[in-house]
Protein backbone atom coordinates (compact mmCIF):
# COMPACT_ATOMS: atom_id res chain seq x y z
CA UNK A 1 0.00 0.00 0.00
CA UNK A 2 1.49 3.39 -0.83
CA UNK A 3 2.86 5.25 2.40
CA UNK A 4 1.60 8.64 1.08
CA UNK A 5 -1.84 8.56 0.65
CA UNK A 6 -3.37 9.48 4.22
CA UNK A 7 -5.81 7.07 6.06
CA UNK A 8 -9.11 7.78 4.46
CA UNK A 9 -7.51 7.05 1.39
CA UNK A 10 -5.52 3.70 2.68
CA UNK A 11 -9.36 2.48 3.06
CA UNK A 12 -10.45 2.66 -0.52
CA UNK A 13 -13.45 3.92 0.66
CA UNK A 14 -15.14 6.76 -2.11
CA UNK A 15 -13.41 9.48 -0.12
CA UNK A 16 -14.78 12.99 -0.43
CA UNK A 17 -11.72 13.83 -2.85
CA UNK A 18 -10.06 17.35 -2.66
CA UNK A 19 -12.04 18.97 -5.47
CA UNK A 20 -9.79 17.64 -8.57
CA UNK A 21 -8.19 14.97 -7.74
CA UNK A 22 -8.64 11.30 -8.53
CA UNK A 23 -7.43 7.88 -6.69
CA UNK A 24 -5.79 4.88 -8.99
CA UNK A 25 -5.81 1.53 -7.88
CA UNK A 26 -2.97 0.66 -10.69
CA UNK A 27 -1.43 -2.39 -12.38
CA UNK A 28 -4.59 -2.74 -14.44
CA UNK A 29 -4.35 -2.65 -18.30
CA UNK A 30 -6.54 -0.51 -20.48
CA UNK A 31 -8.47 -1.92 -22.97
CA UNK A 32 -11.44 -0.76 -25.08
CA UNK A 33 -11.57 1.89 -27.63
CA UNK A 34 -12.03 6.13 -27.19
CA UNK A 35 -12.08 8.68 -30.24
CA UNK A 36 -9.98 11.56 -30.43
CA UNK A 37 -11.79 14.58 -31.73
CA UNK A 38 -10.38 17.91 -33.22
CA UNK A 39 -6.62 18.96 -32.04
CA UNK A 40 -6.26 21.72 -29.60
CA UNK A 41 -3.41 23.28 -31.29
CA UNK A 42 -5.64 23.41 -34.51
CA UNK A 43 -9.13 24.24 -33.33
CA UNK A 44 -7.61 27.14 -30.84
CA UNK A 45 -5.98 28.60 -33.97
CA UNK A 46 -9.28 28.16 -36.29
CA UNK A 47 -11.50 30.06 -33.75
CA UNK A 48 -9.30 33.08 -33.88
CA UNK A 49 -9.33 32.72 -37.74
CA UNK A 50 -13.00 33.76 -37.75
CA UNK A 51 -12.26 37.46 -36.86
CA UNK A 52 -10.84 37.54 -40.14
CA UNK A 53 -14.15 36.34 -41.36
CA UNK A 54 -16.35 39.31 -42.77
CA UNK A 55 -19.67 35.97 -43.22
CA UNK A 56 -20.39 33.43 -40.45
CA UNK A 57 -18.28 30.01 -40.07
CA UNK A 58 -18.81 26.49 -38.54
CA UNK A 59 -16.22 24.39 -37.31
CA UNK A 60 -16.63 20.81 -36.77
CA UNK A 61 -15.23 18.49 -34.70
CA UNK A 62 -14.18 21.17 -31.97
CA UNK A 63 -13.18 18.95 -28.57
CA UNK A 64 -14.61 19.47 -25.20
CA UNK A 65 -11.73 21.20 -23.83
CA UNK A 66 -10.58 24.10 -21.10
CA UNK A 67 -8.48 25.88 -24.00
CA UNK A 68 -11.71 26.18 -26.34
CA UNK A 69 -13.51 27.82 -23.76
CA UNK A 70 -10.89 30.47 -23.18
CA UNK A 71 -11.12 31.29 -27.08
CA UNK A 72 -14.83 31.20 -27.06
CA UNK A 73 -14.36 33.68 -23.61
CA UNK A 74 -12.27 35.78 -25.16
CA UNK A 75 -14.29 36.07 -28.82
CA UNK A 76 -17.71 36.63 -27.07
CA UNK A 77 -15.35 39.62 -25.15
CA UNK A 78 -15.14 41.07 -28.67
CA UNK A 79 -18.65 40.81 -29.76
CA UNK A 80 -18.26 37.69 -32.05
CA UNK A 81 -21.62 35.12 -31.49
CA UNK A 82 -20.75 31.93 -30.64
CA UNK A 83 -23.58 28.75 -30.91
CA UNK A 84 -23.14 25.15 -30.61
CA UNK A 85 -25.84 24.00 -33.48
CA UNK A 86 -25.26 20.74 -32.71
CA UNK A 87 -22.62 18.07 -30.80
CA UNK A 88 -18.84 19.37 -31.05
CA UNK A 89 -19.65 21.70 -33.55
CA UNK A 90 -18.90 26.01 -33.01
CA UNK A 91 -20.69 28.76 -35.20
CA UNK A 92 -19.34 32.04 -35.11
CA UNK A 93 -21.22 35.47 -35.94
CA UNK A 94 -18.63 38.12 -36.77
CA UNK A 95 -21.08 40.66 -37.59
CA UNK A 96 -20.63 43.02 -34.73
CA UNK A 97 -16.64 42.55 -33.53
CA UNK A 98 -16.11 45.83 -31.11
CA UNK A 99 -13.13 46.32 -29.24
CA UNK A 100 -13.35 45.22 -25.43
CA UNK A 101 -12.04 46.33 -21.86
CA UNK A 102 -9.16 45.44 -21.22
CA UNK A 103 -9.97 43.55 -17.42
CA UNK A 104 -12.36 41.61 -19.87
CA UNK A 105 -9.91 40.29 -21.70
CA UNK A 106 -7.58 39.78 -18.86
CA UNK A 107 -10.34 37.69 -17.06
CA UNK A 108 -10.99 35.28 -20.31
CA UNK A 109 -7.66 35.12 -21.37
CA UNK A 110 -6.86 31.96 -18.63
CA UNK A 111 -3.91 30.01 -18.53
CA UNK A 112 -3.63 30.00 -22.48
CA UNK A 113 -1.45 31.33 -25.27
CA UNK A 114 -3.62 31.65 -27.66
CA UNK A 115 -4.08 35.49 -27.05
CA UNK A 116 -1.19 36.68 -28.39
CA UNK A 117 -2.83 35.26 -31.66
CA UNK A 118 -5.73 37.37 -31.75
CA UNK A 119 -3.33 40.40 -32.59
CA UNK A 120 -3.44 40.05 -36.11
CA UNK A 121 -7.13 39.89 -37.22
CA UNK A 122 -8.17 42.53 -34.63
CA UNK A 123 -5.43 44.84 -36.02
CA UNK A 124 -7.03 44.29 -39.31
CA UNK A 125 -10.72 44.60 -37.45
CA UNK A 126 -10.31 47.65 -35.28
CA UNK A 127 -6.88 48.60 -35.81
CA UNK A 128 -5.88 47.79 -31.90
CA UNK A 129 -5.21 44.96 -29.68
CA UNK A 130 -4.22 44.33 -26.47
CA UNK A 131 -2.81 41.41 -25.21
CA UNK A 132 -2.66 40.25 -21.45
CA UNK A 133 -0.24 38.52 -19.74
CA UNK A 134 0.18 35.08 -21.47
CA UNK A 135 -1.06 30.98 -19.61
CA UNK A 136 0.20 28.00 -21.50
CA UNK A 137 2.24 25.49 -19.85
CA UNK A 138 5.35 26.12 -18.09
CA UNK A 139 7.40 24.24 -19.72
CA UNK A 140 10.28 27.03 -20.57
CA UNK A 141 10.01 30.62 -20.50
CA UNK A 142 8.20 30.88 -23.76
CA UNK A 143 8.86 34.16 -25.32
CA UNK A 144 7.00 35.96 -27.46
CA UNK A 145 10.15 37.75 -29.52
CA UNK A 146 9.40 36.04 -32.75
CA UNK A 147 5.56 37.35 -32.70
CA UNK A 148 6.65 40.90 -31.67
CA UNK A 149 9.21 41.06 -34.46
CA UNK A 150 6.57 39.94 -37.02
CA UNK A 151 4.00 41.99 -36.01
CA UNK A 152 6.30 45.38 -36.21
CA UNK A 153 7.65 44.17 -39.89
CA UNK A 154 3.91 44.15 -40.98
CA UNK A 155 3.63 47.75 -39.43
CA UNK A 156 1.87 47.06 -36.54
CA UNK A 157 3.46 49.78 -33.61
CA UNK A 158 4.06 47.81 -29.96
CA UNK A 159 3.88 49.15 -27.05
CA UNK A 160 4.55 46.89 -23.67
CA UNK A 161 2.84 48.28 -20.26
CA UNK A 162 2.59 46.65 -17.39
CA UNK A 163 -0.61 45.55 -18.29
CA UNK A 164 0.19 43.93 -21.12
CA UNK A 165 0.58 44.55 -24.89
CA UNK A 166 -0.67 47.40 -26.98
CA UNK A 167 -0.67 47.32 -30.63
CA UNK A 168 -1.65 49.58 -33.05
CA UNK A 169 -1.32 49.81 -36.97
CA UNK A 170 -1.25 53.54 -38.09
CA UNK A 171 -0.21 52.96 -41.37
CA UNK A 172 -2.55 49.47 -41.81
CA UNK A 173 -0.91 45.97 -42.23
CA UNK A 174 1.48 45.60 -45.19
CA UNK A 175 3.13 42.46 -46.42
CA UNK A 176 6.57 41.54 -45.09
CA UNK A 177 9.76 39.56 -45.55
CA UNK A 178 10.12 37.26 -42.22
CA UNK A 179 12.68 34.60 -41.58
CA UNK A 180 11.66 32.85 -38.40
CA UNK A 181 14.96 32.29 -35.89
CA UNK A 182 13.60 29.24 -35.51
CA UNK A 183 10.38 27.14 -37.09
CA UNK A 184 7.91 28.52 -34.18
CA UNK A 185 4.23 27.16 -34.46
CA UNK A 186 3.17 29.63 -33.12
CA UNK A 187 5.00 32.38 -34.85
CA UNK A 188 4.08 31.19 -38.26
CA UNK A 189 0.40 31.19 -37.40
CA UNK A 190 0.99 35.05 -36.14
CA UNK A 191 2.35 35.79 -39.47
CA UNK A 192 -0.32 33.59 -41.44
CA UNK A 193 -3.41 35.36 -39.29
CA UNK A 194 -1.64 38.89 -40.36
CA UNK A 195 -0.55 38.39 -43.56
CA UNK A 196 -3.94 37.05 -45.32
CA UNK A 197 -5.10 40.12 -45.04
CA UNK A 198 -2.13 42.87 -45.27
CA UNK A 199 -2.15 44.54 -48.20
CA UNK A 200 1.10 43.36 -50.82
CA UNK A 201 2.85 40.09 -50.47
CA UNK A 202 4.23 38.49 -47.46
CA UNK A 203 7.21 35.46 -47.83
CA UNK A 204 7.60 33.96 -44.52
CA UNK A 205 11.33 32.02 -44.18
CA UNK A 206 11.84 29.25 -42.07
CA UNK A 207 8.06 28.39 -41.06
CA UNK A 208 6.91 25.82 -38.72
CA UNK A 209 4.84 23.08 -41.23
CA UNK A 210 3.01 20.66 -38.81
CA UNK A 211 -0.11 18.94 -39.85
CA UNK A 212 -2.26 21.65 -37.50
CA UNK A 213 -0.29 24.53 -39.44
CA UNK A 214 -1.82 22.85 -43.32
CA UNK A 215 -5.17 22.69 -41.48
CA UNK A 216 -5.09 26.27 -40.83
CA UNK A 217 -3.90 27.11 -43.84
CA UNK A 218 -6.82 24.93 -44.70
CA UNK A 219 -9.19 27.13 -43.60
CA UNK A 220 -7.71 30.44 -44.59
CA UNK A 221 -7.77 29.46 -48.28
CA UNK A 222 -11.62 28.68 -47.94
CA UNK A 223 -11.92 31.66 -46.25
CA UNK A 224 -10.51 33.32 -49.80
CA UNK A 225 -6.56 33.97 -48.53
CA UNK A 226 -3.71 32.91 -51.54
CA UNK A 227 -1.37 30.86 -49.91
CA UNK A 228 1.64 28.92 -51.24
CA UNK A 229 3.77 26.40 -49.69
CA UNK A 230 7.00 26.06 -51.14
CA UNK A 231 9.85 23.95 -51.12
CA UNK A 232 12.40 24.23 -47.42
CA UNK A 233 9.79 25.61 -45.30
CA UNK A 234 8.78 28.70 -47.40
CA UNK A 235 5.63 30.17 -47.18
CA UNK A 236 4.18 33.09 -49.70
CA UNK A 237 0.64 34.60 -48.87
CA UNK A 238 -0.61 37.04 -51.20
CA UNK A 239 -2.78 39.89 -49.30
CA UNK A 240 -6.36 40.16 -49.65
CA UNK A 241 -8.93 42.43 -49.19
CA UNK A 242 -11.85 40.28 -47.71
CA UNK A 243 -12.06 36.97 -46.23
CA UNK A 244 -15.38 34.92 -45.97
CA UNK A 245 -16.16 32.58 -42.88
CA UNK A 246 -15.33 28.95 -43.42
CA UNK A 247 -16.93 25.43 -42.54
CA UNK A 248 -14.04 23.08 -41.92
CA UNK A 249 -13.47 19.59 -40.04
CA UNK A 250 -10.62 20.33 -37.51
CA UNK A 251 -7.84 17.76 -37.81
CA UNK A 252 -7.80 15.11 -35.30
CA UNK A 253 -5.10 15.39 -31.97
CA UNK A 254 -2.25 13.59 -32.62
CA UNK A 255 -0.44 14.49 -29.59
CA UNK A 256 -3.48 12.72 -27.65
CA UNK A 257 -3.36 9.82 -29.89
CA UNK A 258 0.29 9.19 -28.98
CA UNK A 259 -0.21 9.99 -25.57
CA UNK A 260 -3.35 6.89 -25.52
CA UNK A 261 -0.65 4.21 -27.70
CA UNK A 262 1.96 5.34 -25.04
CA UNK A 263 -1.03 4.53 -22.22
CA UNK A 264 -1.66 1.41 -24.17
CA UNK A 265 2.09 -0.03 -23.77
CA UNK A 266 2.91 1.52 -20.34
CA UNK A 267 -0.50 -0.53 -18.97
CA UNK A 268 0.01 -3.74 -21.30
CA UNK A 269 -3.44 -2.99 -22.73
CA UNK A 270 -5.15 -2.43 -25.94
CA UNK A 271 -6.93 0.04 -26.85
CA UNK A 272 -8.64 1.34 -30.52
CA UNK A 273 -8.38 4.82 -31.24
CA UNK A 274 -11.01 6.28 -33.30
CA UNK A 275 -10.10 9.15 -35.90
CA UNK A 276 -6.60 8.55 -35.12
CA UNK A 277 -4.56 8.79 -38.83
CA UNK A 278 -1.66 6.70 -40.49
CA UNK A 279 0.16 9.99 -42.41
CA UNK A 280 0.30 12.72 -39.48
CA UNK A 281 1.16 10.33 -36.92
CA UNK A 282 4.13 8.21 -39.03
CA UNK A 283 7.00 9.20 -37.01
CA UNK A 284 5.63 8.27 -34.18
CA UNK A 285 4.45 5.27 -35.47
CA UNK A 286 8.03 4.21 -35.87
CA UNK A 287 8.85 4.72 -32.72
CA UNK A 288 6.41 3.27 -30.87
CA UNK A 289 6.97 -0.52 -33.35
CA UNK A 290 10.65 -0.06 -32.31
CA UNK A 291 10.01 0.09 -28.46
CA UNK A 292 7.83 -3.05 -29.14
CA UNK A 293 4.70 -2.09 -29.46
CA UNK A 294 1.90 -2.86 -32.10
CA UNK A 295 -0.51 -0.85 -33.90
CA UNK A 296 -3.02 -1.96 -36.89
CA UNK A 297 -4.08 0.75 -39.10
CA UNK A 298 -7.84 0.79 -39.81
CA UNK A 299 -10.05 3.11 -42.18
CA UNK A 300 -11.35 4.47 -39.00
CA UNK A 301 -8.62 4.52 -36.11
CA UNK A 302 -5.82 3.16 -35.10
CA UNK A 303 -5.41 0.46 -32.81
CA UNK A 304 -2.59 0.04 -30.37
CA UNK A 305 -1.99 -2.97 -28.19
CA UNK A 306 1.32 -4.07 -26.30
CA UNK A 307 2.02 -7.77 -27.82
CA UNK A 308 4.18 -9.15 -25.19
CA UNK A 309 7.43 -9.57 -25.01
CA UNK A 310 9.79 -7.09 -23.33
CA UNK A 311 9.90 -3.44 -24.14
CA UNK A 312 13.10 -1.98 -26.15
CA UNK A 313 15.45 1.18 -25.16
CA UNK A 314 15.47 3.50 -27.91
CA UNK A 315 17.44 6.86 -28.46
CA UNK A 316 14.76 9.72 -29.35
CA UNK A 317 15.53 13.56 -30.60
CA UNK A 318 12.28 15.69 -30.52
CA UNK A 319 11.95 17.89 -33.47
CA UNK A 320 10.06 19.94 -35.23
CA UNK A 321 7.45 18.41 -38.18
CA UNK A 322 8.19 15.78 -39.88
CA UNK A 323 10.52 14.61 -36.90
CA UNK A 324 9.25 13.53 -33.00
CA UNK A 325 6.99 16.02 -31.50
CA UNK A 326 8.23 17.59 -28.43
CA UNK A 327 4.83 16.56 -27.26
CA UNK A 328 5.03 12.85 -27.32
CA UNK A 329 8.13 12.72 -25.22
CA UNK A 330 6.56 12.80 -22.12
CA UNK A 331 4.05 9.54 -22.22
CA UNK A 332 6.45 7.61 -24.43
CA UNK A 333 9.03 8.16 -21.61
CA UNK A 334 6.42 6.43 -19.33
CA UNK A 335 7.40 3.16 -21.64
CA UNK A 336 10.34 3.72 -21.32
CA UNK A 337 11.11 3.40 -18.31
CA UNK A 338 9.81 -0.07 -18.23
CA UNK A 339 12.20 -1.16 -21.38
CA UNK A 340 15.17 -3.42 -20.87
CA UNK A 341 18.38 -1.16 -21.14
CA UNK A 342 19.09 2.48 -21.14
CA UNK A 343 16.99 4.57 -23.07
CA UNK A 344 17.89 8.11 -24.47
CA UNK A 345 15.81 11.64 -24.95
CA UNK A 346 17.02 14.93 -26.26
CA UNK A 347 14.71 18.22 -25.98
CA UNK A 348 15.46 20.28 -28.23
CA UNK A 349 12.29 22.45 -29.01
CA UNK A 350 11.48 23.82 -24.87
CA UNK A 351 14.10 24.45 -22.17
CA UNK A 352 12.36 22.18 -19.55
CA UNK A 353 10.09 19.61 -20.44
CA UNK A 354 11.30 16.39 -17.92
CA UNK A 355 9.90 18.43 -14.99
CA UNK A 356 7.32 15.62 -15.15
CA UNK A 357 10.54 13.31 -14.41
CA UNK A 358 10.66 13.87 -11.01
CA UNK A 359 7.14 12.08 -9.72
CA UNK A 360 7.87 9.16 -11.77
CA UNK A 361 11.44 8.72 -10.16
CA UNK A 362 9.54 8.62 -6.91
CA UNK A 363 7.33 5.93 -7.96
CA UNK A 364 10.34 4.32 -9.04
CA UNK A 365 11.70 4.84 -11.98
CA UNK A 366 15.45 5.75 -12.81
CA UNK A 367 15.48 9.00 -15.17
CA UNK A 368 17.98 10.77 -15.14
CA UNK A 369 17.94 14.53 -16.77
CA UNK A 370 21.30 16.06 -18.13
CA UNK A 371 20.94 20.01 -17.86
CA UNK A 372 23.22 20.53 -20.51
CA UNK A 373 22.58 17.79 -22.87
CA UNK A 374 24.75 14.97 -23.43
CA UNK A 375 28.43 15.37 -23.72
CA UNK A 376 29.54 15.18 -27.46
CA UNK A 377 25.71 15.15 -28.80
CA UNK A 378 25.84 17.32 -31.77
CA UNK A 379 23.72 20.67 -30.60
CA UNK A 380 21.05 20.85 -33.28
CA UNK A 381 19.71 24.55 -32.64
CA UNK A 382 23.02 26.28 -31.90
CA UNK A 383 21.31 29.38 -30.83
CA UNK A 384 20.00 27.87 -27.79
CA UNK A 385 21.91 27.79 -24.60
CA UNK A 386 19.58 24.79 -23.64
CA UNK A 387 19.63 21.23 -24.63
CA UNK A 388 17.81 18.55 -22.11
CA UNK A 389 18.44 14.90 -22.47
CA UNK A 390 17.23 12.39 -20.36
CA UNK A 391 18.50 9.10 -20.10
CA UNK A 392 15.70 6.42 -18.79
CA UNK A 393 17.17 3.27 -17.47
CA UNK A 394 14.68 0.19 -16.91
CA UNK A 395 13.27 -1.73 -16.59
CA UNK A 396 11.83 -0.50 -12.97
CA UNK A 397 8.41 -1.33 -11.19
CA UNK A 398 6.16 1.26 -10.33
CA UNK A 399 4.59 1.78 -7.20
CA UNK A 400 2.02 4.41 -6.15
CA UNK A 401 2.37 7.78 -5.17
CA UNK A 402 0.73 11.38 -4.30
CA UNK A 403 1.22 13.50 -7.56
CA UNK A 404 0.51 17.21 -8.42
CA UNK A 405 0.05 17.35 -11.97
CA UNK A 406 2.22 19.94 -13.22
CA UNK A 407 1.93 20.54 -16.58
CA UNK A 408 -0.56 18.72 -19.53
CA UNK A 409 1.16 16.28 -21.33
CA UNK A 410 3.79 15.78 -18.03
CA UNK A 411 0.07 15.45 -16.79
CA UNK A 412 -1.15 12.90 -18.68
CA UNK A 413 2.35 10.65 -18.31
CA UNK A 414 1.97 10.88 -14.26
CA UNK A 415 -1.51 9.77 -14.94
CA UNK A 416 -0.88 6.57 -17.46
CA UNK A 417 2.35 5.87 -14.96
CA UNK A 418 -0.34 5.39 -11.96
CA UNK A 419 -2.40 3.45 -14.27
CA UNK A 420 0.66 0.99 -14.75
CA UNK A 421 2.21 1.23 -11.27
CA UNK A 422 1.33 -1.39 -8.44
CA UNK A 423 -0.80 -0.07 -5.96
CA UNK A 424 -2.59 3.24 -5.34
CA UNK A 425 -2.12 6.61 -6.32
CA UNK A 426 -4.08 10.30 -5.14
CA UNK A 427 -3.34 12.97 -8.37
CA UNK A 428 -4.43 16.45 -8.17
CA UNK A 429 -4.75 19.38 -10.26
CA UNK A 430 -6.19 17.07 -12.81
CA UNK A 431 -8.02 20.05 -14.26
CA UNK A 432 -4.85 21.01 -16.19
CA UNK A 433 -5.55 17.36 -17.54
CA UNK A 434 -8.39 18.18 -19.19
CA UNK A 435 -7.47 21.50 -20.17
CA UNK A 436 -6.11 19.37 -23.34
CA UNK A 437 -7.65 16.03 -23.15
CA UNK A 438 -11.28 16.09 -23.69
CA UNK A 439 -13.72 13.91 -21.29
CA UNK A 440 -10.52 12.10 -19.81
CA UNK A 441 -12.93 10.72 -16.92
CA UNK A 442 -14.92 9.52 -19.45
CA UNK A 443 -12.34 7.45 -21.38
CA UNK A 444 -10.89 6.53 -18.50
CA UNK A 445 -14.06 4.62 -17.31
CA UNK A 446 -14.37 3.40 -20.94
CA UNK A 447 -11.18 1.85 -21.30
CA UNK A 448 -11.85 0.09 -17.79
CA UNK A 449 -9.23 1.93 -15.93
CA UNK A 450 -10.24 1.58 -11.83
CA UNK A 451 -10.36 4.76 -9.82
CA UNK A 452 -12.65 6.90 -8.11
CA UNK A 453 -13.38 10.70 -9.17
CA UNK A 454 -15.23 13.63 -7.19
CA UNK A 455 -14.37 16.65 -9.33
C1 LIG B 1 2.84 25.01 -29.94
O1 LIG B 1 3.39 25.84 -28.94
C2 LIG B 1 1.94 24.02 -29.22
N1 LIG B 1 0.93 24.76 -28.48
C3 LIG B 1 2.78 23.18 -28.25
O2 LIG B 1 1.92 22.22 -27.66
C4 LIG B 1 3.85 22.45 -29.04
O3 LIG B 1 4.67 21.73 -28.14
C5 LIG B 1 4.70 23.48 -29.79
O4 LIG B 1 3.86 24.28 -30.64
C6 LIG B 1 5.76 22.82 -30.64
O5 LIG B 1 5.16 21.98 -31.57
C7 LIG B 1 -0.12 25.28 -29.14
O6 LIG B 1 -0.23 25.18 -30.35
C8 LIG B 1 -1.13 26.02 -28.31
P1 LIG B 1 6.70 27.20 -30.64
P2 LIG B 1 4.15 27.21 -29.34
O7 LIG B 1 6.41 28.64 -30.89
O8 LIG B 1 3.53 27.77 -30.57
C9 LIG B 1 10.57 29.23 -28.83
C10 LIG B 1 0.74 21.19 -25.91
O9 LIG B 1 1.04 20.47 -24.96
N2 LIG B 1 9.98 30.52 -29.18
O10 LIG B 1 6.85 26.27 -31.79
O11 LIG B 1 4.23 28.08 -28.16
C11 LIG B 1 9.81 28.58 -27.67
O12 LIG B 1 10.26 29.08 -26.44
C12 LIG B 1 1.63 22.38 -26.25
O13 LIG B 1 -0.26 21.06 -26.64
C13 LIG B 1 10.74 31.68 -29.03
O14 LIG B 1 11.89 31.63 -28.63
O15 LIG B 1 5.58 26.60 -29.68
C14 LIG B 1 10.15 27.12 -27.85
O16 LIG B 1 11.40 26.85 -27.24
C15 LIG B 1 2.87 22.42 -25.38
N3 LIG B 1 10.17 32.88 -29.33
C16 LIG B 1 10.28 26.97 -29.36
O17 LIG B 1 10.45 28.30 -29.90
C17 LIG B 1 8.89 32.99 -29.80
O18 LIG B 1 8.42 34.12 -30.07
C18 LIG B 1 9.06 26.33 -30.00
O19 LIG B 1 7.96 27.13 -29.66
C19 LIG B 1 8.13 31.79 -29.95
C20 LIG B 1 8.69 30.58 -29.65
Amino acid sequence: MNPLLTDAQKSGERVGLKSDSIIINGGKPLNGSIEVRGAKNLATKAMVAVLLGETPSLLKDVPDISDVQVVRGLLEVYGVKVSNPAHGQLSFDTSNVESAHFAEIDAHAGASRIPILFCGPLLHRLGEARIPDLGGCRIGDRPIDFHLDALRAFGAVVEKKFEGIFLTAPNGLTGANIELPYPSVGATEQVLLTAVRASGVTELKNAAIEPEIMDLIAILQKMGAIISVEPNRVILIEGVDRLEGYTHRALFDRNEVASWASAALVTKGDIFVRGARQSEMMTFLNVFRKVGGAFDVQEDGIRFWHPGGELKPVTIETDVHPGFMTDWQQPLIVALTQAHGESFVHETVYENRFGFADALNEMGANIVVHKSGLPNHPRRVARRDFEQAAVITGPTPLHGANIYVPDLRGGFSHLIAALSAEGQSVISNMGIISRGYEHIIDKLEALGADFVYEG
